[in-house]
């Protein structure tokens, strides 16, 4: 299996390179409007944002950067395919203009704009994103009333143009099938409050350029690409940024396409290819772990596993994980200035193939910690000599 991924530098307003109702899934992070970081884009590109600012008209600014991010946001509608995805991650901002404090809420302009243009609007993710800074509650006191809570949160807006994606041909199926995540990864996947991506976990590029371009972390884009696409789809991020989704679509086995506006981005982009295969196998190899420990866990509980996953023979909860394959990504080469190929196994990892082993029968009791563990750390100890 094959994967592309294309880089452009350009303004995402106008994707004209983009054909209409090509691309499966958006995973995306604009600019914020009214964080002062941005100010510098959005008064460059119109400087009655900046006359605003300095007239202490909040709303008015608030809703001039608002108008530059709309045509991204139709043009998002018009490459995306009846029954595509749309994942907007996106934060409110908190900010005093001439004294008067006040929050601007950019998840609700962003969505009112996109229903405005014919998106259906899904239950969306509440990022939770605590923060123990010791000047935490600066602004709040024990004294009502008057103070203001804590900002810790952003949205990741799930939208989908049209009614349901349909999977009719028996091909599609089976490689849907090929696409599944894990009952327990589906289990916390599909809250609407995810605690537990703190923004530090494998790191693309270095601390001061993830801060300086405002990236999202990979496991949000991965999780994402992994909730609401199948391998071989073709997933768009318009504000790539240091190119995150491109990095997780890779990992994912998707296709990619991602737009930028910044030319200083495309090297960073590119250095993607030097350190992708380690970070995508230590993914792979993260979440083949974390089955085999939770299937260990529950057989240890003497609580029942049905079923056997046909590719690699561990035991999986579910008919749907049966199929479940996660491809290891074995190659990445640069095909133009602008774009990667990816190369994948189709075969397992050796290292998680367990045919052999029977599946644990909750009849016989469960089974005893130790001898899970001995289990285990055999699978560790081979991976230590393959990595
Ligand atoms: C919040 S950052 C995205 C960060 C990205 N998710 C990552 O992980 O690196 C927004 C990006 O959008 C880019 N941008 C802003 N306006 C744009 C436009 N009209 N077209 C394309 N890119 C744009 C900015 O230069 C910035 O890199």
């Amino acid at each position: 299996m094959e994967t592309t991924h294309t880089i452009l530098i350009q303004d995402a307003a106008r994707m004209d390179k983009i054909p209409s109702d090509s691309i499966d899934l958006i995973v995306t992070s604009p600019p914020y409007p009214m964080i002062e970081m941005w100010d510098g884009l959005f008064t460059g590109q119109d400087k009655a944002v900046d006359m605003a600012l300095k007239n202490g008209e909040g709303q008015k600014a608030f809703e001039l950067m608002h108008r530059m991010l709309d045509p991204v946001w139709d043009e998002a509608f018009r490459v995306l395919k009846k029954g595509g995805f749309a994942c907007i991650n996106i934060g409110d901002a908190v900010r005093t203009i001439q004294s008067n404090f006040a929050i601007y809420s950019n998840h609700t302009r962003i969505l009112w704009h996109l229903l405005q243009i014919g998106f259906t609007a899904l239950p969306a993710i509440i990022w939770r994103k605590q923060t123990n800074a010791p000047n935490k509650f600066m602004g709040s006191g024990m004294l009502p009333a008057g103070a203001y809570v804590t900002l810790e949160h952003e949205y990741i807006l799930v939208l989908r143009k049209g009614g349901k994606r349909e999977f009719t041909k028996a091909s599609e199926k089976h490689h849907r099938r090929q696409s599944a995540i894990f009952w327990e990864e589906r289990n916390f996947y599909f809250s609407d409050i995810w605690f537990d991506i703190k923004g530090s976990r494998q790191e693309l590029h270095d601390k001061e350029l993830r801060k300086r371009s405002a990236a999202f972390p990979f496991e949000l884009a991965y999780r994402l690409i992994n909730m609401y696409s199948v391998k071989n789809d073709t997933v768009l991020d318009p504000f790539m940024g240091t190119g995150t989704t491109m990095a997780a679509a890779i990992t994912a086995a998707r296709n990619s396409i991602g737009c930028e506006i910044e030319t200083g981005f495309l090297d960073p982009i590119m250095e993607i290819k030097n350190n992708i295969i380690r970070l995508a196998g230590e993914i792979t190899e993260n979440r083949l772990n974390a089955h085999l420990s939770f299937i260990a866990e529950r057989t240890a509980a003497g609580k029942p596993i049905k079923h056997r996953n046909r590719t690699y023979g561990f035991p999986v909860m579910t008919l749907q994980e049966e199929e479940l394959i996660i491809n290891e990504l074995t190659d990445v080469t640069q095909t133009t200035k602008k774009s990667l190929r990816a190369v994948y196994s189709e075969l397992p990892q050796p290292n998680f193939c367990q045919n052999e082993v029977p599946l644990p029968s909750p009849a016989a009791g469960p089974v005893s910690e130790p001898e899970i563990k001995k289990k285990t750390n055999k699978k560790t100890d081979l991976q230590m000599k393959l990595f």
